[in-house]
This record gives C-alpha cells, structure tokens and sequence, in this order.
C-alpha cells in the first residue's frame, strides 16, 4: 500500500471549500475531525501537520466528506459527541448531547459541593448518559440509576459506562414516566430506596415546531427525545406529578427547561407541591436549569 507524506491543509483545502459552499461555518473543525476519525487519531490534528495517508484511507476521508455534504452532523457520521469531560458515543436511539446541558452538572455542583458524599441518583430520560455518567465520574461514591424508555438508548448508556469504567455504580431501568404508577413501579425495583438526587433533560420541544427545526436536529435525532407534546410541556406533567414520591426529604431536583419554558414549567412544579429554590441561566442566558429542594 502505498503512503503519501502531505501537508493536512492541501489535503483537506478542496473539503473545507466544498462545505464552506453550502453554508457549513464549521466547515475547518468538521474537516478535521473527519479526519481524526478516517486515521483513527484523536488527539487534536492541525492544519499545518505532515500526515502520512494512504489512498484507502484518502478514499474513506472523501467518503465521510460526502455525509457531510448530504447534511450529517459529525458527530452523527462518528458516533461520538464530547460533553463536559468525556467523549460519549451515540446511536440513533439517543440524542446528541448539548453543551446547554452542561449548565445542569454545574448547578449540581454548586448545590452538592462535597465530591466525597454518597449519593443516590436518578437520571430521568437517560440518552447517551452523557448527565449521569458525568456525575457518576464527579461524584466518586454515588449511583446512578439511567431511565429510559427506550433500551437501545439504555445500551448506549452502558456502552458508555463501560468505556468510562463506571459500570460498577450503574443501574439500567426501562420504564415510561407516561404510565400510570411508574414512582411505584420505580421504588419496586429500588427496593423502597428514594433518590438523593433527581435530574433530567426530557423532551420539551412543541410537537409543531419539530418540523421547523434545522434539518440536522429534526432528521436525526430522535422524535422520541424532542417531542414534548402540543405545547412542549407534556414531559415536565408526567414527571413533576410523581416526582417527591421517589426523592428523600433534603433531596434535590434538578430540571433542564426550553426557552421560555421557566413560568410554565414553575407552575406545574407548584401545583405538585415543589418551591423552586434556584434558576440557572446558559452560556446564551438562556434560563435552562430550575433547582428544587425537598422540604
Ligand atoms: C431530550 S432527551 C435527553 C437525553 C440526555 N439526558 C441528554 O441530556 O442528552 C430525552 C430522553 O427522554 C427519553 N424519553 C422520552 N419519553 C420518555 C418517557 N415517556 N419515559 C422515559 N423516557 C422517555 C428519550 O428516549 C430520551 O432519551
């Protein structure tokens, strides 16, 4: 086989114009990262390194360039999507996680300062893991419990804790918060153990504004993971009706929201009698995070 010694900027020039061409603004990054991903190297690559490559490999680079060409998100062509301080895999049962979501393992920081506590946690609407797991890596003595409705997103999750090493301190449980009961059906399976902590990012976009989203979103994330019903807020009503049930008294609930979803999403937790105690604001200044604490 034969190898090539070149210069990464002559290589990937003609595939940044390419995406540049039909508005890709990230067209330099998301070249590099194809790049990474054909020749198996994940520390960052520059433009101006000295590569060897061989054709095959040049064949495969050009080949992820024309998923992206078509409108596939990188980290949908690589399967993998870095969030707070690890890199998560994905499939097409999960979503991709956000950076906005990052906002809710600092508002759990903030609010459980002691690294070294035990403690119990739920992650309601687990996808990839990527807010569990990450707490689970921050938090060396606690357990995470991964809910999900769907169990091709629950392997993804233990894919990704076994990748982590965090396998150990991991639960799987595949129920609907739509069902009736499921705050029983949980505690069932818990053994009557209530939770230290709550969190979750469930599904809040309006049915109706799925289709206007960006393709990117819309095309392959899953529905299942966007779909907060006619006005976005279907989930929080499912969720928050059941939810002190499940947490123990000092226990702490933290709520990822849309824009513009902080009063509504504030009077359904009322009407359930929870007090929010804190609302973080995203690096947009967006309000993103409600933290409720347990009387
Ligand atoms: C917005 S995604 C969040 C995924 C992940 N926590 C994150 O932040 O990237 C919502 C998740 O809730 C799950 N979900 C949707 N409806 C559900 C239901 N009725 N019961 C349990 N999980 C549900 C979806 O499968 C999806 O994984």
């Amino acid at each position: 086989m034969t190898c090539k010694n070149i210069d990464i900027y002559t290589l990937i020039k003609p595939e940044i114009l390419k995406l540049r061409n039909i508005g890709i603004e990230t067209a330099n990054l998301d070249c590099r990262l194809l790049l990474s991903e054909t020749l198996e190297r994940y520390e960052t690559i520059y433009n101006h390194q000295n590569i060897y490559i061989t054709e095959n490999e040049i064949k495969k680079f050009q080949n992820l360039i024309q998923q992206r060409l078509r409108g596939k998100p990188v980290s949908r062509i690589i399967n993998k999507r870095s969030f707070w301080k690890k890199e998560f895999e994905l499939n097409d049962a999960t979503l991709d996680p956000r950076s906005d979501s990052e906002t809710l393992i600092e508002s759990v920081i903030e609010h459980c300062p002691n690294k070294l506590e035990f403690l119990k946690v739920i992650d309601l609407g687990s996808g990839t893991g990527c807010l569990g797991l990450s707490l689970l890596d921050e938090y060396p003595c606690s357990e995470v419990s991964f809910f999900d409705t769907s169990k091709k997103s629950l392997e993804m999750v233990k894919k990704n804790a076994q990748n982590f090493d965090l396998l150990e301190r991991s639960k799987y449980i595949n129920l609907d918060w739509n069902v009736r009961d499921w705050d029983k059906k949980l505690m069932k399976i818990e053994n009557n153990i209530k939770y230290d902590i709550a969190i979750s990012n469930p599904p809040y976009i309006p049915t109706n504004d799925i289709k206007t989203l960006r393709k990117e979103v819309k095309k392959y994330d899953p529905f299942i993971a966007l779909n907060g019903g006619k006005d976005g807020l279907d989930s929080y009503r499912s969720i928050l009706s059941n939810l002190t049930n499940i947490i123990k008294p000092n226990g702490k609930i933290f709520l990822e929201i849309g824009k513009g979803q902080k009063n509504y999403v504030t009077k359904i937790a009322i009407k359930h009698g929870l007090l929010p105690k804190e609302y973080k604001k995203d690096l947009s200044g967006v309000t993103r995070v409600i933290t409720f604490v347990i009387n």
